[in-house]
């Protein structure tokens, strides 16, 4: 069975869908068979991992709005362990969609993505930057969730209000689920700011913080452009270095548990 990962913040612009393709890729790369659902109507993680198609049938609204199997949904990629079930245009209605159902709305990704579960090592769930029904569905359906947080002021804000809503689908919804880790990115060691903040982020989330943390590369910015993950792109970038270390550092700690 995967283990599900939830990659959740909801602000935008943390480096959720650059930790999530590239932690992904890393993985991948490793032989784990890794699959990443794209859960965000703007589909980053689609075309970060080279896939442009925004109606595409095979889609993550097709499974959940639809009757897709979500074996039928997946797409391949450049790396042959590393497969992407894609967002597109759709799924912007997808919450609206979803509200309608009556019973157990918050648990309809749950259900389909065990479908897909025996066939890979790890599931991630790529989260658009909002606490909406998608992302109570992700939570729910998820073993565990990694918080990517950028290395800037007011960078706890809002992260207080998604620890509520991750402590109330843990209570009422999904009582296995558990914070894997905090991701601090976008790191600029030029800056004093950085550095400060990266202290109170870890006085809030104390061992949870992933001693890896991801620089502000222009690498890790440029590869998306190009479809590709960053190890693809440029394999000795500082970015790759960054996510081929925190990779085996959450192989480390997902073996220790
Ligand atoms: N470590 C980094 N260095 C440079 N650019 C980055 C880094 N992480 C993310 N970016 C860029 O910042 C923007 C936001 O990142 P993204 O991963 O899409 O955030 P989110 O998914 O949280 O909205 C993107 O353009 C991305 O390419
Ligand atoms: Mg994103």
């Amino acid at each position: 069975m995967a283990k599900i990962i939830a990659f959740s913040n909801q602000k935008g612009g943390v480096g959720k869908t650059t930790t999530c393709i590239n932690l992904a890729a890393c993985l991948a790369s490793d032989g784990y068979k890794v699959l990443v659902v794209d859960l965000d109507p703007q589909g980053n993680a689609s075309s970060g991992l080279g896939f442009s198609d925004r109606k595409s049938e095979k889609s993550s609204y097709s499974v959940l709005c639809g009757s897709m199997n979500a074996n039928d949904a997946v797409v391949d990629t450049d790396i042959p362990t590393l497969k992407l079930m894609p967002s597109c245009m759709d799924l912007a209605g997808a919450e609206l969609e979803m509200a309608q159902v009556v019973i157990a709305r918050e648990k309809i990704l749950s259900e389909k993505i065990s479908e897909a579960s025996d066939n890979f090592d790890f599931i991630f769930l790529d989260c658009p930057p909002s606490l909406g029904l998608l992302t109570v569905n992700a939570l729910t359906a998820s073993d565990g969730i990694i918080v990517p947080i950028q290395c800037e002021y007011y960078a706890l804000e809002g992260v207080t209000q998604m620890m509520n809503t991750v402590m109330l689908v843990k209570k009422y919804l999904n009582p296995k689920l558990e914070v894997e880790g905090v991701v601090l990115t976008l790191y600029d060691s030029r800056a004093n700011l950085s550095q400060q903040v990266s202290e109170e982020i870890k006085k809030y989330f104390c061992e949870k913080v992933f001693k890896t943390i991801i620089p502000r590369n222009v690498r890790l910015a440029e590869a998306p452009s190009f479809g590709k993950p960053v190890i693809l792109y440029d394999k000795h970038c500082l970015g790759s270095k960054a996510y081929t270390d925190l990779k085996n550092e959450f192989l480390n700690r997902v073996n220790n548990k």
